[in-house]
């Protein structure tokens, strides 16, 4: 259990996650996997040299998959193919075939992933569905081991468990075992948006108008596993397929932890909770699985940008900057000659200069301007900068973005002074700006 620092700043209670990365699959399914393999073997459905078939989106098939590598069983696992392609990779480590059926059709579809699977059993001798939906030894498993690791972990502090909602075997277990022993205590569910479950617990209407496709993996269903108790749970909170993602890659960059997609779920939903927590408060959220399974989704820039969840950052005047900042503002003053600000220009290689009188930034020069002066009347170099500059520049802050520093410059204009945070000021030119834009 790992206490969150940052991303929960502002809520007055202790934040802390139950991080479930380091069981041999390196999620929480692990637990469950395992308890149904041995409650199968006690009742005795499933048999020395038996086939596992699961339909499964990754982390219950890698539980299951471990442990009938030890225990000498053979494991077909059908998926959807929205699920990240290195949870197939995984399962395939361990032997186990996979089959990947397509996510956009009802359950009952014959091309199911639930049907797939249901048909194989008949098709495969001495073979045994878990069926972890309505496997009970899912919850139990979770009741047993979850529940009280939590109770003790927290010294019996616990207040709100905030857990992702898939099969509901890790809520439901975990949550039943806590409100036992205390019944004050607020189990609260993370649904996604394309999921019957927050409508079903609220209205008690399955929905079916609730249901369409979604990005998140893990949580949500389009129908009623046997392991959800919605009496064991007291509210669900929906989040968002951005969201969520956004929130797996903030976890990672600001807690250190690098966990799945639910994970993030989860944390963005407790955080559209937390006017729910209290000072004294504990609140436990569950982190299912790593980050590993998510390279190439949440933690891979291109796929965040490709359905729009990337939200690029605008530069500012300060990034402008950044590059010659510590180099000194080169100024003329009004009474200075037009000869000496070309020097400055030649000796500083700059095309552009502020005129600085005693009261500020009264005017600018630059290279376009004294070239038609020069031209205009042959004597100018000897006349002073006053008689001949232009308008000062504009002056903005260090916090304008540059789409308003690209409007402010111009033929007329060919740079801006920025006021800096620090006192004084510094300028950004035509030149700066092309060379953000198309570098980046
Ligand atoms: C990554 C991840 N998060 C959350 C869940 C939901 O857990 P449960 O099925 O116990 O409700 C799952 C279930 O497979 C999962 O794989």
């Amino acid at each position: 259990m790992v206490r969150i620092n940052r991303i929960t700043n502002g809520i007055p209670a202790l934040v802390a996650a139950k991080i479930e990365t380091t069981n041999p699959g390196n999620s929480i399914k692990d637990r469950m996997a395992l308890r149904m393999i041995e409650d199968a073997e006690k009742t005795g459905i499933l048999k020395p040299g038996g086939t596992i078939i699961e339909g499964t989106s990754g982390n219950t098939g890698m539980g299951l998959a471990i442990a009938a590598v030890i225990k000498g069983y053979k494991c077909i696992f059908t998926s959807t193919d929205k699920q990240s392609k290195e949870k197939f990779d995984a399962l395939r480590a361990f032997g186990a075939e996979v089959i990947v059926c397509p996510t956009n059709v009802e359950p009952e579809d014959p091309n199911s992933y639930y049907s797939v699977s249901s048909r194989l059993i008949n098709e495969v001798p001495n073979s045994w569905k878990p069926n972890q939906y309505d496997n009970l030894s899912n919850s139990l498993a979770h009741y047993e081991s979850t529940g009280p690791e939590i109770w003790e972990q927290t010294e019996g502090k616990i207040t709100h468990l905030v857990v992702g909602v898939g099969t509901g075997g890790t809520i439901c277990g975990t949550g039943k075992y806590l409100k036992e022993k205390n019944p004050n205590i607020k189990i609260l569910g993370i649904d996604t948006y394309g999921s019957v479950f927050k409508k079903y617990k609220e209205t008690g209407v399955f929905d079916k108008n609730e249901i369409y496709p979604y990005i998140t993996e893990g949580i949500g269903e389009d129908f009623l596993p046997a392991n959800v108790d919605f009496s064991v749970i007291d509210h669900f909170e929906k989040v968002t397929d951005k969201d969520a993602a956004i929130m797996t890659r903030r976890i990672a960059r600001e807690e250190g932890i690098f966990v799945g997609n639910s994970a993030g779920s989860a944390m963005a939903g407790l955080m559209q909770m937390k006017h729910m927590f209290k000072e004294g408060d504990v609140v436990v959220v569950i982190f299912h699985d790593h980050g590993t399974r998510y390279l190439g989704k949440m933690f891979n820039d291109d796929w965040m940008r490709d359905r729009g969840f990337l939200t690029e950052e605008k530069k500012t005047a300060k990034d402008l900057l950044a590059k010659h900042r510590d180099l000194k503002l080169v100024c003329v003053s009004p009474g200075e000659l037009v000869s000496h600000a070309i020097e400055k220009m030649r000796k500083f290689n700059i095309s552009q200069i502020p005129v600085l009188g005693d009261e500020g930034f009264i005017g600018s020069v630059d290279e376009g301007l004294l070239f038609r002066r020069m031209v205009d009347k042959p004597g100018a170099l000897d006349g002073r900068i006053d008689e001949v500059m232009n308008p000062p520049f504009p002056i903005v802050n260090e916090s304008a973005h540059i789409d308003q520093i690209s409007k402010l410059i111009n033929r007329e204009t060919p740079a801006v002074l920025v006021k800096l945070d620090t006192g004084g000021h510094h300028i950004i030119t035509r030149h700066d700006v092309i060379e953000c834009i198309s570098v980046g």
